[in-house]
């Protein structure tokens, strides 16, 4: 598969077969985020890789998350149907950047300015990883609504960096067909 043609035809999988992902497809998956780009050439990513029985306990830390917003009137968006998605999938990888603050921390220009850089480099690495799951017959959702749970799963993965987004990867269960995007003549303007 070329690479417009794996960009072509990604799409968010909501559903996936029980067939486990071997470690093998896995680790292709996390090399190709880290061969992204990354300001500075930063590399500011850290992976947390949850298969096998300790999905149960990821749920379980992701509900306890989102009915503690509930509990506290916030909305919870598309939190429960992101929630059955990772609790269906046989592989979720949680996507950190070390060097980041809590987003609730107040943080000089300096650290924002880096934050931001970090950030989008950390978005080419999770592009990559679904471009190269796409390319290995690899179904896979971005999910941000980890930030539902975003202390629960921060403390129950005993990480101390930001967390970004989470990744669910599996064989799909689906083929969706391409969801609508505004044409470039609405988003592009030649100066
Ligand atoms: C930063 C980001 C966060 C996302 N978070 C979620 C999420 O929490 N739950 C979900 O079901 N989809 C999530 N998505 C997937 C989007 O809904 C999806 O990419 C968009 O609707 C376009 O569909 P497509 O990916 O099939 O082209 C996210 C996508 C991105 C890029």
């Amino acid at each position: 598969m070329n690479t417009l043609e794996a960009i072509g035809t990604r799409r968010s999988i909501r559903k996936f077969t029980d067939e486990p992902l071997p470690d093998e497809i896995v680790r292709q998956i996390l090399t190709a985020g880290t061969l992204a780009p990354s300001g500075k050439n930063r590399q500011p990513w850290r992976f947390h890789v949850v298969t096998g029985e300790k999905r149960e306990e990821m749920i379980r830390v992701m509900r306890e998350g989102i009915e503690n917003m509930k509990a506290s009137g916030q909305d919870i968006g598309s939190a429960e149907g992101s929630a059955r998605v990772m609790a269906q999938a046989p592989v979720t990888v949680f996507v950190f950047n070390p060097q980041g603050l809590h987003p609730w921390l107040a943080r000089s220009i300096d650290q924002m300015f880096e934050d931001l850089v970090n950030i989008q480099s950390i978005g080419a690495a999770i592009q990559n990883m679904l471009l190269a799951a796409q390319d290995l017959g690899v179904g896979s959702l971005w999910i941000c609504d980890v930030f539902y749970a975003y202390d629960e799963l921060r403390r129950w993965l005993g990480e101390e960096g930001e967390m970004i987004a989470a990744v669910s990867l599996g064989y799909p269960d689906e083929s969706p067909q391409a969801r609508p995007r505004r044409s470039l003549d609405k988003v592009a303007k030649w100066v």
